[in-house]
């Protein structure tokens, strides 16, 4: 890591960062003026496609609940309460035709409405299952051996719908751990990409709260309640307590 960055942001990039970095430059190949549509933008790796879109000279639009819209209109996105509006119906009448891309954190047969807000020959970058998730358990109650089954086939069948009907419309799967196994390089490519960001206060990740290590378990209390804007991260020395210091 270089030297003089504050080590709780450094560590904010690596996981959040580096997965949004890497679907809008490798996954899509993004282009300056490109429409994009961001689901959970308020949350982590949202908030991470916000940043480094706008870096690269997108118009994007933004789905959340009303609490991270402020959050989402500051990052020079258009919010969209996905609690009471169909972000299909909103994105056509936003936009006309659609948008070229969607990154698609919520999974499932969202993956599928996903696709109903692209323009033809657009894409959706399908990466999170927060859908089948409630209260840090997996919502249908199934066991995680099953659940993971049917979550490859829905992606299987939307892969595959995506080449077989026409609008030239495809799903592309993206899977951090995958492509860090596959093409180490790239991580590390990537990662050293976004240092010289931080660097340069391009990008600053949302911090919601730092914990001295021996509070670990407060930590983990305000995680479980959700409703978190930004990383909780652990510290081991006061210091980096405060924001700014490395
Ligand atoms: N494939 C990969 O390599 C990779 C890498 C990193 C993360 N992920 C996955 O990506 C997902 C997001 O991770 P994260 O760290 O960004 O999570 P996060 O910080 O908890 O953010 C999730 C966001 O989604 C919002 N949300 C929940 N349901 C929604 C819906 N139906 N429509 C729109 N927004 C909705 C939440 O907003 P409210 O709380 O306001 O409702 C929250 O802001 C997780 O499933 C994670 O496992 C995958």
């Amino acid at each position: 890591m270089p030297s003089g960055l504050d080590a709780a942001e450094a560590v904010s990039l690596i996981l959040n960062y580096v997965t949004a970095y890497q679907m809008l430059h490798r996954s899509v190949k993004v282009r300056p003026g490109q429409r994009v549509l961001i689901h959970g933008a308020a949350g982590g790796v949202g908030s991470a496609l916000l940043q480094l879109g706008r870096l690269a000279g997108l118009e994007m639009y933004g789905t959340c609940s009303s609490r991270g819209a402020p959050v989402v209109s500051d990052l020079g996105t258009i919010p969209i309460d996905y609690q009471n509006q169909d972000f299909v119906k909103e994105i056509h009448r936003l936009t006309g035709q659609g948008v070229d891309v969607v990154f698609d954190s919520i999974g499932g047969t969202h993956i599928w409405r996903s696709r109903k807000a692209l323009r033809r020959g657009g894409r959706v970058v399908a990466y999170g299952l927060t859908s089948s998730l409630r209260g840090g358990r997996l919502a249908s109650g199934r066991s995680g051996g099953r659940h993971r089954y049917r979550a490859i086939l829905i992606f299987g069948l939307y892969i595959a719908g995506g080449w077989l009907l026409p609008g030239r419309k495809r799903v592309v799967p993206y899977s951090i751990q995958t492509l860090k196994r596959l093409k180490p390089a790239l991580f590390r490519q990537d990662l050293i990409a976004l240092f010289e960001l931080l660097q340069q206060q391009k990008i600053k990740p949302l911090i919601a709260r730092r914990f001295p290590l021996a509070e670990a378990r407060d930590a983990h209390e305000l995680l479980g309640k959700g409703g978190v804007t930004g990383k909780i991260v652990l510290v081991s020395n006061a210091s980096s307590l405060e924001s700014g210091a490395a």
